[in-house]
């Protein structure tokens, strides 16, 4: 696999050239927010598999880094919440896609009364060795890039993330899992990796590794069926299912026992008294729904009382929840 960095270059640098409609194919509502005009060329090049634009992240201009650029549209997105000189900026390793990126965001410049071109740095840079200071970054982001990486430089990418945010700043990532085994041939095949296909991890995988880089709370804020790899058209013997998620990732301190994971999981108390309470800083007052983090979903369930409900996991957690 040591050649696959070389060739996710050159698949990016034809991409940034020729924009390819299909190649990510995202199902994901494109952001539209009032005053926003995205240029078709930057929706042509939306080359990612979700969003990680969530609009509660992007409170009081926050200074965000978005790695892997693509044709710009989510530094578009992001500026719309930080309108400042240089508030976004936008790292790549392929040159012809930071032309790309440039190009479009000066078209957005001329449909967008709001945004101004230099909202938006663009830095040559790797995303294996970021090119940014550390603790400068509010809020971090990558679309449909790291899945494309090895474990070991994954691991060394989230860690560039952990390293350039601020304490209790966010990782927010959209990528594709898969629960089924990726024969080899099809992870070796460098250029299907390039394209976010097979080089995809089970979704607890992922998390582990983001765990492992020190981030303290996780959140999978959504969770959608993303595309089939079945036998007429790849070299599989079986269908493969993968998925996309979004997930966010806030540098908090590691509590002692693991990472606070939220998975989408909420908890009704709906026994006699007005609350339960856990005596570990969870009150579930009566027959109101309370997120609670997968952690605490498993202590509660140890309790086996009959007046708990504990949904299972929604693959939906939009804040609010126990720890
Ligand atoms: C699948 S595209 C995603 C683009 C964009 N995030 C989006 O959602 O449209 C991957 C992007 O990462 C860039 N890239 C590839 N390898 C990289 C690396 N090692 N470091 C930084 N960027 C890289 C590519 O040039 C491309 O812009």
């Amino acid at each position: 696999m040591s050649n696959y960095l070389e060739t996710t270059k050159n698949v990016y640098k034809e991409a940034a050239e020729t924009p390819d409609v299909g190649l990510c194919c995202t199902t994901t509502p494109v952001w539209q927010l009032p005053g926003l005009s995205i240029p078709n060329i930057m929706l042509e090049m939306n080359y990612g598999c979700g969003s990680t634009i969530h609009p509660r992240d992007l409170v009081n201009n926050p200074s965000v880094l978005y790695v892997g650029v693509g044709g710009g549209m989510e530094l578009l997105q992001f500026a719309y919440f930080s309108r400042r000189k240089n508030s976004i900026t936008g790292v790549d390793v392929v040159d012809e896609m930071l032309d790309a990126a440039d190009k479009n965001l000066r078209l957005a410049e001329k449909e967008n009364p709001w945004f101004k071109r230099n909202f938006v740095s663009l830095k040559k840079g790797n995303a294996l060795d970021l090119p940014i200071e550390d603790n400068s970054i509010d809020v971090a982001a990558q679309n449909c890039l790291f899945n494309i990486f090895t474990k070991e430089d994954l691991q060394k990418a989230l860690k560039e993330m952990y390293r350039v945010l601020k304490p209790h700043g966010k990782l927010v990532m959209s990528d594709p899992v898969s629960e089924d085994i990726i024969p080899d041939n099809l992870k070796q095949d460098e250029r299907l990796r390039a394209l976010c296909l097979t080089g995809v991890l089970p979704m607890q995988e992922y998390i582990d590794m983001i765990a492992s880089v020190g981030f303290g709370t996780i959140e999978i804020r959504a969770k959608r069926p993303y595309r089939i790899l079945s036998p007429n058209h790849y070299q599989t013997d079986k269908n493969i299912y993968i998925e996309s998620i979004e997930v966010c990732a806030i540098k908090d301190p590691m509590p002692e026992d693991g990472p606070c994971v939220f998975t989408g999981k909420t908890a009704i108390y709906f026994g006699n008294e007005e609350y339960f309470d856990d005596n570990k800083g969870h009150i579930l007052m009566q027959n109101q729904p309370l997120a609670i983090c997968d952690k605490t979903a498993q202590a509660l369930k140890k309790l086996n009382r009959n007046d708990i409900f504990i949904s299972p996991s929604t693959y939906f957690y939009d804040g609010g929840g126990c720890c």
